[in-house]
């Protein structure tokens, strides 16, 4: 792949964000045959197919699902290149139909036929819920000691079930996506990221290319989606706020497609739901922004990069409705109004934006939502061991 360097960053503390990255070419050949870039001259990277490869093949790549047509699911996994693991974590229905079984089903066979490592798990399984009990991790689970539901919850399962797989990098894909093409897309664009990264603390951020709407019996390509547009106005804001100038760096604020090192997925705090994506940029700002007390000096010292790449294929997902659209935005806002690191003026703007969307009533006060710890307090040997041997057979094959 040949991908622009980035000319401008923002610095924050510890945190590097660069700005949006193009990709000049998908597929770059291999290292020997590879277009000689000579990086003086050309302000490009070429990553070859062999140091792709090498980064996939320790990857996970994570497809979180609820109730997501299994059409849908299985154009999306038969796209992930065959040397990455993958997880599907699931929370989908059992009742009328059992959708989980029919998923399962499906992964079993690509298994069988394609014989690649790849793993389904139920979110709500009661010996996964256990076993993030014994290893001292019980802030997901609800009274019954079961995880909770939310897409964020699911994805924190999958992380401690990649770092205990012993994968170096993490990636998801949501399952909703229509074009194949661009989930292949989307895990070379990780593998560059981390390829081109220099940090052992790294996230790649996917902001794809265009949209495809249908407008008066026409196809419009839009740029921004609608949540995203006031994500990463309000994020800019708040990064603004601090340096005085200016900026729209932030274009991957509800990034679903992202990636992370492992090392950093461990040190992350994280929040429920749909606000999981917005709140790892507030809360790489309040852990080694430093303008807090910071929980991770090492980490602070070492720098964290975080790359946006703007992917080539349209992205197409299952359409979803306003309401949806709005609750979204408010999950995000949320969990930037309740910061520490929110100035009072950009928290006055947010309780007024979601006033104006109805998204708040007059006067009614926006209440904190749900947080998580990082995953470095969970102790990995205790969890290892009370996972499921079915499962321990396919996430560690
Ligand atoms: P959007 O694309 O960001 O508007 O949100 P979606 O509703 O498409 O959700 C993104 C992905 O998360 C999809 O693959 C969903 O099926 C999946 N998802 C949503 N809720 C949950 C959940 O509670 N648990 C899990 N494991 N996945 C979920
Ligand atoms: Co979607």
């Amino acid at each position: 792949m040949i991908i622009e360097i980035p000319g401008e960053l923002e610095r924050f503390g510890g945190n590097i964000i660069y700005e949006l990255q193009r990709v000049l070419l998908l597929d770059s050949g291999l290292r020997k045959k590879a277009p000689d870039l000579d990086s003086s001259a050309y302000p490009y990277y070429n990553i070859s197919y062999e140091e792709s490869y090498a980064i996939e093949s320790k990857m996970s790549i994570v497809v979180p699902v609820k109730d997501v047509p299994l059409k849908l699911l299985e154009g999306v996994l038969f796209a992930i290149p065959h040397h990455c693991h993958v997880i599907v974590v699931s929370n989908s229905s059992k009742v009328p139909a059992d959708r989980f079984v029919m998923e399962k089903k499906l992964v079993d066979n690509i298994r069988k036929f394609t014989r690649r490592p790849i793993s389904i798990v139920y979110q709500k399984d009661k010996k996964l819920s256990g076993a993030l009990k014994d290893a001292g991790y019980s802030s997901v689970l609800d009274s019954k000691g079961i995880i909770k539901s939310g897409k964020g919850e699911g994805m924190i399962l999958a992380m401690a079930l990649a770092k205990a797989a012993g994968k170096k990098y993490i990636g998801f894909i949501d399952a909703d996506n229509y074009f194949p093409g661009s989930v292949h897309e989307y895990v070379k664009e990780y593998a560059a990221g981390f390829s081109i990264s220099e940090s052992r603390f790294t996230m790649v951020r996917i902001a794809w290319y265009s949209k495809p709407e249908i407008s008066k019996d026409n196809l419009f390509f839009t740029k921004q989606g609608r949540s995203s547009v006031v994500t990463n106005k309000f994020l800019n804001k708040i990064i603004s706020y601090y340096t005085g100038f200016e900026t729209e760096i932030v274009r991957t604020g509800n990034a679903g497609e992202h990636a992370l090192s492992t090392e950093l997925a461990m040190v992350l705090g994280y929040s429920s739901g749909y606000s999981i994506e917005s709140y790892h940029y507030i809360n790489l700002l309040e852990n080694f922004g430093g303008l807090d007390t910071i929980p991770y000096k090492k980490v602070m010292n070492d720098f964290i990069e975080i790359f946006q790449i703007n992917s080539r294929n349209p992205h197409f997902h299952q359409k979803k409705g306003s309401r949806h659209i709005r609750n979204m935005i408010k999950d995000s806002l949320k969990v930037m109004y309740h910061s520490s690191v929110c100035p009072e003026p950009i928290r006055e703007e947010i309780i007024q934006d979601l006033t104006a969307r109805e998204a708040l009533k007059e006067g009614e006060e926006l209440e904190k939502g749900i947080y998580y710890p990082p995953l470095a307090s969970l102790d990995f040997d205790k969890f290892k061991d009370s996972l499921p041997g079915p499962l321990t057979e396919t996430l560690l094959p």
